[in-house]
């Protein structure tokens, strides 16, 4: 470990960000607003986000549910669906209604039952988008039942991702939360084009946290965790400063009481933690210097936006940021994400 006790950087953003709406919206968001300046979307309400107008109306929710005082700016995604109006797509893109549309296999995770089951139904909007710049961001799994769940990351590179890629090789993709040395790989492998977000908790734990010692729901997610050579490859993705890769938190939030059941469901919420997780990674990773680029330059630069002016800092101190304490979240309760490592990195109000 360093000696290095402070370290400012630039106002993070996240480039993947479950909200959700209603009473959890209003519990959740002052965790994000807290320490980042902008975070992508994403559209998986129920019913899903499919038109720019519901896009634009989602925004106006999120920002009543803030304080006026508070400047965090939503990034606005649009749930794509074999019905996808690619007209709406570039007139919604042009107004600033939306900044990316997003691909779910159906089926792949949380509400995806909307998603695209035949990828070339929605070649005509990726034509749109290719031909506007605006980025493709794929939820990257297979859902054939035939497929091991561990193996849905790399059959989908290998099936659809790199055929998409070669057919649209002007467009810009993000594979969103990658949890293998394949998706490193594969956004290795690919031009300036294609990127990658990683989530905090994938550079922390591998299948085994999920796994061993009894079913443990709080580290369930989808993509779920997978071994220890792809949580390895992960961290040496997101510490090398490679500008390709950079921070998509997933926090996802759910009740425990739909968590902690038979068929408990995937998502992890951990913003509030985020930073402090991130600190201590890339601390034990021995680059420290490479943090603000996975979480504040990397992400604005793929998507052509100005990197955030406001600086944050944060603390290494002896005392250790409390993950037991769970959150009031409408009317039920919601547990944090527990990293099991002491977080002594803080951001300093
Ligand atoms: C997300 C959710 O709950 O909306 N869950 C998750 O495990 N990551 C959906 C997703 O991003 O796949
Ligand atoms: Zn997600």
């Amino acid at each position: 470990m360093s000696d290095i006790k402070q370290l400012r950087i630039r106002q993070p953003d996240d480039w993947h960000l479950h909200l959700r709406d209603g009473n959890v919206l209003e519990a959740v968001l002052p965790y994000t607003s807290a320490h980042f300046a902008r975070a992508i979307i994403m559209p998986n309400l129920v019913p899903p986000v499919v038109t720019s107008a519901d896009a634009s109306a989602y925004r106006q929710r999120i920002n009543r549910a803030l304080p006026e005082t508070d400047t965090f700016q939503p990034l606005m995604v649009l749930y794509l669906t074999e019905q996808t109006d690619p007209e709406d797509v570039r007139a919604g893109y042009a107004n600033g209604d939306i900044v990316a549309a997003k691909l779910y296999p159906a089926g792949a995770t949380t509400n995806s039952a909307a998603g695209v089951k035949n990828i070339e139904a929605v070649y005509p909007v990726l034509e749109v988008m290719q031909e506007i710049g605006m980025p493709l961001l794929v939820h990257g799994e297979v859902v054939d039942a035939e497929i091991d769940i561990f193996d849905r990351e790399a059959v989908f590179i290998e099936r659809t991702l790199s055929r998409v890629q070669a057919r649209f090789s002007g467009l810009k993709i993000v594979m969103e939360h990658i949890t293998t040395s394949d998706g490193v790989e594969f956004v290795k492998s690919c031009d300036r084009n294609v990127a990658a977000t990683i989530t905090p908790h994938h550079l922390v734990i591998n299948r085994n946290a999920m796994l061993v010692g009894g079913i443990q729901p709080h580290y369930y997610c989808l993509p779920v965790a997978k071994r220890e050579t792809h949580r390895l490859a992960l961290v040496e993705a997101a510490t090398s400063g490679d500008s390709r890769f950079f921070l998509g938190t997933d926090s996802a939030p759910h009740l425990d009481g739909a968590k902690e059941s038979a068929c408990g469901c995937a998502g992890i919420f951990n913003v509030s933690v985020t930073l402090s997780v991130l600190a201590h990674v890339f601390e034990a990773a021995g680059k420290l210097e490479n943090l603000e680029r996975f979480t504040s330059l990397n992400g604005a630069g793929f998507y052509g936006m100005a990197a955030n002016e406001e600086m944050i800092t944060l603390v290494k101190a002896g005392d250790e940021l409390d993950v037991s304490e769970k959150l009031d979240v409408a009317g039920g309760k919601m547990t944090i994400f527990d990293p099991k490592f002491p977080l002594l990195w803080k951001v300093k109000a």
